[in-house]
């Protein structure tokens, strides 16, 4: 790892995904036949730590596994992207996460997480850990976690002066309100209806979701949403839509993922917040033209590549 990079920290969810491809998702009482059942890396945390790495970042995680097979895949899957995974650890009380998730005709996801280990990181967990963040530019934390764990991988990240960004995701009404006390909160549409109780289908509710967002404490609120885009909305004022790109979408799954990755190392290497967030939305376009989550991580050089193709 080069010590030139920015280093960006990401406490999260580390999960095997099983996968199975349907023509649609069941409704309730429903058995849907599917295809075969693919076995992959995944979890929120774990996928943008191999978005971070892919985009170019300097990459450490804190997160937790089971002591079985896939603990020891998952982590040396990560350790293969060049992701110190020193502060991984192993618990003998769960199972690693398990994420169940279908995947439609239209790519879209429907996913069921079995957290396990991730349900085990505690906040000691994290100060045990807290060296990592010495040298951090950036850290990431998403909701697979204990909510209490996600508030201090806030409070450390703070403490060491890391920029904070918090995809809320899954997210939950009882978020307290230090949750919000971060550099940048990005939620999907469907994530910040849970959050605010408005749900940004036209511009208009999208500007006040993310005014919302901020008057609870965000710095900024970038709203990722899909086909429509994106939204990033500043304390200082500025209010700015980034364009969605046009792709042949294959599978969702991680997009969300890349996209926040890809911000995370846009943010540390002190890109403008508009410049970074065109970036982070090119990243999620392009994982989504690609089946699996972190296997649909693109590279910086790909992302460079499509965003000059599309002319944006
Ligand atoms: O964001 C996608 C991820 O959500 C999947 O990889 C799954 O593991 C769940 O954490």
């Amino acid at each position: 790892m080069s010590a030139d990079k920015p280093k960006i920290v990401v406490v999260g969810s580390i999960n095997m995904d099983l996968v199975v491809r349907a023509a649609h998702f069941p409704t309730p009482g429903e058995t849907v036949l599917g295809e075969q059942l693919v076995t992959t890396p995944g979890g929120k945390g774990a996928n943008q730590a191999v978005a971070v790495a892919r985009m170019g970042g300097r990459c450490a995680m804190i997160a937790r596994v089971g002591m079985d097979e896939f603990g020891s895949t998952l982590v040396a899957g990560l350790k293969a992207e060049g992701i110190d995974c020193r502060h991984v650890m192993e618990t003998e009380d769960a199972s690693t996460g398990v994420a169940m998730i279908v995947v439609d005709a239209k790519g879209e996801n429907s996913i069921v997480v079995a957290g396990g280990a991730n349900r085990l990181l505690t906040p000691d967990d994290l100060f045990a850990s807290s060296s990592v963040f010495a040298d951090a530019t950036v850290m990431v934390v998403q909701m697979e976690l204990p909510l209490q764990t996600v508030h201090a991988a806030i409070q450390l990240a703070r403490r060491y002066g890391c920029k904070i960004i918090l995809d809320p995701a899954p997210p939950t009404k009882a978020m307290c309100p230090e949750l919000y006390q971060v550099d940048v909160i990005a939620p999907n549409a469907q994530e910040a209806e849970v959050l605010t109780g408005q749900l940004a289908i036209e511009e208009r509710v999208d500007k006040s979701v993310a005014m919302e967002l901020l008057a609870r404490g965000a710095g900024a609120a970038v709203l990722k949403l899909g086909p429509r885009g994106a939204l990033v909305v500043t304390k200082d004022g500025l209010m700015q839509r980034v364009p969605a790109y046009k792709v042949q979408v294959v599978d969702t799954t991680g997009a969300g993922d890349a996209f926040v990755g890809a911000l995370a190392v846009a943010v540390a290497e002190e890109i403008d917040l508009v410049s970074a967030v065109k970036l982070a939305n090119a990243t999620g376009a392009l994982a989504c033209t690609t089946p699996g989550a972190q296997a649909a991580m693109p590279r910086r050089d790909a992302v460079v590549r499509f965003m000059h193709e599309q002319g944006l």
